[in-house]
């Protein structure tokens, strides 16, 4: 999911000495999750991958951005229904591009990521305020202290994910927000067609694995929503989307004019076809995982912008204390 970072170049890392206490040092284990946070901390500082500042804030009228943006675009009704609310990015490590759209757009935003190695270069040129290093599988704040936490295409490359969501839960006061590629894994003739159209344009097809050395864990908003029920919550969003990212015409204008822009208008248009007539899922969804039952003019500003919403089921076992208890 690359901001012109030359995505299909396979990461290059040095050999790693795995900390842990289960496996000798002579011989580096990659199931252990200190493997994918060290090889995360080290492509976050490597100079030839982070050498120029992502399109979002260097030059906002690329297709680059564009894509980007509209991702982003969806934190904007949370902005306007929670003025004044915390925000945390997670996992922002191309300069806190996450943050800077959301400083951006008046939101008070704290950037982190696992290192702050291109956080404070984003801070020391004033493109972002606040920035911590944080590993979103042990994030070092206390319970509720954002009222947003966000994490944009970040969540796929972590090695315990479900560790990483519980961690972003418990440090929100009101919800997660993911914007995260989906699981459709059923998808038929249709994305194998997909994979062979990604391979050709730009060489890297649909795949298990990416060339960060992560896994790809693709989540499903319902999947997000029984985590949410096991803890007794009463509600998530999502709004599924498609991208189309050619690295080409990255750095094309994104103007109405553009040849460049039209194609990739048309590569989402002709897949959003097919989505709507259920040939093809949806590559993306932004996903909202809430913590308290938002109110109904919240509720009713997240459908105009395209959110489902769904209630969960309530525990019929547990009782408020305005509430009558359940025979037995
Ligand atoms: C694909 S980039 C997304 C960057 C940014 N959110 C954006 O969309 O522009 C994934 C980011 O997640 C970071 N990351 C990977 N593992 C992480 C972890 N355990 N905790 C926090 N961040 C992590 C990576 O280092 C990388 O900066």
């Amino acid at each position: 999911m690359p901001e012109q970072f030359g995505h299909a170049r396979r990461a290059q890392w040095a050999p790693l000495t795995v900390r842990s206490k289960y496996h000798s040092p002579m011989r580096p284990s990659t199931t252990d999750a200190n493997y994918s946070y060290d090889m995360h901390r080290q492509l976050e500082q490597d100079p030839a991958r982070y050498d120029r500042m992502p399109s979002s804030i260097v030059d906002p009228k690329s297709i680059d951005a564009w894509r980007h943006d509209r991702m982003r675009s969806a934190f904007l009704p949370f902005i306007a229904e929670w003025p004044g609310a915390k925000w945390l990015t997670i996992g922002d490590g191309r300069f806190g591009a996450d943050a800077h759209y959301l400083l951006s757009h008046g939101a008070d935003a704290t950037a982190s990521s696992l290192t702050d190695h291109t956080l404070r270069q984003s801070h020391e040129q004033g493109h972002i305020a606040e920035f911590a290093s944080v590993n979103a599988e042990a994030i070092d704040y206390d319970d509720g202290a954002f009222d947003f936490v966000v994490c944009k295409e970040a969540y796929h490359h972590l090695p315990r994910p479900p560790i990483g969501f519980y961690e972003m839960l418990r440090v929100a006061n009101e919800a997660v927000i993911m914007i995260e590629p989906i699981d459709h894994r059923n998808g038929g003739v249709l994305l194998k067609l997909k994979g062979l159209v990604k391979k050709v344009l730009r060489g890297d097809g649909i795949a298990e694995f990416e060339p960060d050395g992560n896994y790809l864990y693709r989540v499903r908003p319902a999947e997000i929503g029984k985590l949410l029920a096991a803890l007794n919550y009463t509600t998530y969003a999502y709004r599924p989307f498609n991208d189309f990212y050619v690295g080409g015409l990255a750095n094309k204008k994104a103007s109405k004019w553009s040849l460049a822009m039209r194609c990739t208008q048309l590569g989402i248009l002709v897949q959003n076809a097919l989505c709507r007539s259920g040939l093809l899922g949806y590559g993306l969804a932004s996903i909202v995982a809430f913590k308290r039952e938002p109110s109904p003019e919240a509720l009713a500003a997240l459908r105009d912008a395209d959110f489902a919403i769904r209630d969960l089921p309530r525990n019929p076992y547990l009782t408020t204390a305005d509430e009558p208890e359940a025979d037995s």
